[in-house]
């Protein structure tokens, strides 16, 4: 870098330390980042610099020397409530670059030092979240992020949803105690699934997986992240006095004792071996089912290791190549703003087409408003495209130099393109709505997709069918499809007699379809299917839905203001309303989500569920229910016990004490039920 002179460096490392900072609380705390890997470490590479050259006028705080921060912002833990735990070895992270020459340098240097053509442990960069998990005597008894590297919050309950992780680890040698850390990532399928699901209910999908992933570790609910397809896999062991001598023994054992571990990592000597290692994956990677951003590289003997040590911020024995992303430059000739399922209006850009990572790339997404201002994007200028772990290329910058003189600024829509209501702006996801959801065709087709889909109410309709009912005429109401006739279905292409006896089949059948997939198959806004499920079993009929305030539903453990408020909104719609009651007069099922009686021991008990049990909490919560209890999310005078499992929130203890409710444990519990 040439030499600067101090003025401007002092300002240029205070505005690069800010805006690292703030690009790393809105990568790791928000799951949101607004810029792309590569940006954040040339950035950061630009401030490494700037501090080597004036080491005085590094800032305290510098982005440099502490890793991003995962720990919720107060205002957002008061609702997730997560321990915090402090690490017994800080968690750091890895010092990083791009070319094969500087990774060369690294193992030279090491070697030059240490013997020649040493061991190196040559392993994926897994493009998840960071874990921390300890065994104690074979049985999981923490999950810790990494948080800000000196604490994390411990996600147990939530890791202990993950499949792949076992509770009890298999017979072996294990030590008492130890920790093994590794990374938790959503692989391509899960997250192609779950984007499709949040569409449907009006979310905000996430950019990539790794967004994905970690937002789904916070969730509040057990339940919800059981359902998000999580996986893991592990790559680093720490402990005290450790029977191995190389890193990959340890992670060898750890895999024999049923811990899941990659098949992909390889024992390779001295530095030409590693970039050998490095070439292979560069591209195959692009073949397997989950996002990696680069290899791992580590010194195998853990002596060395130990010898080596560590920086403030990363080890001395392990580096990351990381992988640049496949950028093409190329025109865009218009944009397109496109209604979505739920009204949200994304504008997509039309590109000259151009080759990238081994298709032909015509379209790309540029998220919302925001984006296109601080873009500031022209029709007619040249711009970056970019296939990040994402599966829609995006718009990523604008090569200004080659800006036209006819560039024309685009005018964002203020009327839905599909059927010219006025736009909303929706302040908490930076999106544009169409608000007329009952009318504007996408959105009232979207709705019949949604009711007809398999998890919902499973009528043999694809978007191809509902699409000609549409146009036909015969379907604007969800209630419509129960009045459709065999001479109806007729008219539609292609369909004879058995077509029609099928679809009408299904819709007779759906009739017996349970309430609670009733109900997350009107498609109220932010209601998934677990969501659904809980809102079914707290209240067993509509009726009483209907009549619950926001209030009231944010009561539930694991429904958040934004649900309830959905939900009350939902009701306090008349023409909602009338449609349930004639979805009940065609025979919908709208009641019957309440657990199965099976005694009234508890009858009157309401009692608190914290801490992790023998079996899931919301199996305990349906226990609870089955024997006439209530289960209910937070601890007041009106709590009968705290029903305290392995690591009970601190705050529910403390509250249970102060106002001097009995705490019971899970053996206490199964005797006042008779189990
Ligand atoms: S080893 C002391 N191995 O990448 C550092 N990290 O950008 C131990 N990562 O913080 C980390 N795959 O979250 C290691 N095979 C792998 C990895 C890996 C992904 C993550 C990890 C780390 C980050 C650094």
């Amino acid at each position: 870098m040439a030499r600067i002179s101090k003025s401007a460096a002092k300002e240029r490392i205070e505005a690069l330390s800010a805006e690292l900072n703030r690009h790393n609380y809105e990568y790791y705390v928000l799951s949101s980042p607004v810029i792309t890997d590569f940006e954040f470490d040339l950035k950061m590479q630009e401030l490494q610099a700037l501090e080597a050259m004036y080491p005085e006028l590094a800032l305290p705080d510098s982005p440099t020397q502490h890793v991003g921060s995962d720990l919720a912002a107060p205002k957002q833990e008061e609702k997730r409530g997560f321990e915090q735990v402090t690490h017994k070895y800080p968690m750091l992270s890895l010092g990083n670059t791009y070319s094969r020459e500087e990774m060369l340098a690294f193992c030279n240097k090491i070697e030059a030092e240490n013997g020649e053509k040493l061991e190196y442990s040559c392993e994926l960069k897994f493009d998840g979240v960071a874990i921390c998990l300890t065994y104690v005597g074979g049985e999981l008894k923490q999950a810790v992020t990494r948080g800000d590297g000196v604490k994390g919050d411990n996600v147990l309950e939530n890791v202990l949803t993950i499949k792949s992780i076992p509770r009890h680890l298999k017979p072996g040698n294990w030590p008492r105690e130890f920790e093994i850390r590794g990374e938790i990532f959503m692989p391509y399928a899960a997250f192609e699934t779950l984007n499709k699901e949040k569409e449907e209910i009006g979310e905000q999908p996430f950019a990539n997986p790794r967004n994905a992933a970690s937002g789904s570790l916070k969730l509040q609910s057990s339940a919800q992240v059981a359902e998000r397809g999580l996986d893991c896999v592990l790559y680093h062991m720490l402990g005290e006095e450790l029977p191995f001598s190389t890193h990959s023994e340890a992670i060898a054992a750890a895999s024999a004792w049923g811990l899941p571990t990659s098949e992909l990592s390889q024992v390779r000597k001295g530095a030409a071996d590693v970039v050998d290692y490095i070439d292979c994956w560069d591209s195959r990677r692009k073949a397997l089912p989950y996002a990696t951003d680069g290899v791992v590289i580590k010194v195998n003997d853990l002596q060395l290791q130990k010898r080596l040590g560590f920086t403030a911020k990363s080890p001395r024995w392990a580096t990351a190549y990381k992988f640049k992303p496949e950028q093409a430059l190329t025109r865009l000739n218009s944009i397109d703003y496109q209604v979505g399922r739920t009204g949200a209006i994304t504008p997509v850009a039309n590109l000259e087409p151009v080759p990238l990572s081994g298709t032909i790339v015509k379209r790309a997404s540029l998220h919302n408003k925001d984006q296109m201002d601080l873009l500031d994007v022209r029709i007619g200028d040249w711009v970056y495209v970019e296939k990040g772990g994402e599966i829609i290329p995006k718009i990523t910058g604008v090569e200004l130099s080659k800006r036209p003189d006819d560039a024309v600024r685009p005018d964002f829509p203020t009327l839905c393109p599909d059927c010219g209501t006025p736009l909303v702006r929706d302040e908490d996801q930076a999106r544009h709505y169409c608000p007329n959801r009952t009318g504007c065709p996408t959105q009232t087709k979207a709705a019949f997709v949604h009711f007809t889909s398999r998890d919902a109410m499973d009528i043999l309709a694809g978007d191809a069918t509902i699409d000609q009912l549409y146009n036909l005429n015969l379907i604007r109401r969800l209630s419509d499809l129960y009045r459709l006739t065999k001479e109806q279905l007729m008219q539609l292409d292609g369909w004879q007699e058995r077509s029609c006896d099928n679809f009408l089949g299904s819709l007779e059948k759906s009739k017996t379809v349970p309430y609670a997939r009733v109900l997350y198959a009107l498609g109220i806004r932010h209601i998934g299917k677990t969501t659904a499920k809980l809102l079914a079993k707290h209240f067993p009929d509509i009726e009483a839905l209907e009549h619950a305030s926001a209030q009231q539903l944010s009561e539930i453990e694991d429904i958040g203001d934004i649900v309830a408020a959905s939900v009350a909104d939902y009701f306090a719609d008349p023409d909602n309303l009338k449609l349930i009651e004639e979805l009940k007069a065609a025979g919908l099922q709208f009641a019957g989500g309440a657990a199965q009686k099976v005694s009234d021991l508890l009858a009157g008990k309401s009692i608190v569920v914290s801490g992790v049990f023998s079996i899931s909490r919301e199996e305990m919560k349906s226990l609870i229910e089955a024997n006439g209890g209530s289960a209910t999310g937070s601890v007041s005078g009106k709590t009968s016990y705290l029903l305290a499992g392995d690591k009970p929130g601190d705050a529910k203890v403390k509250k249970a004490n102060s106002l001097g409710i009995e705490i019971i444990d899970e053996q206490q519990f199964y005797s006042m039920i008779g189990r």
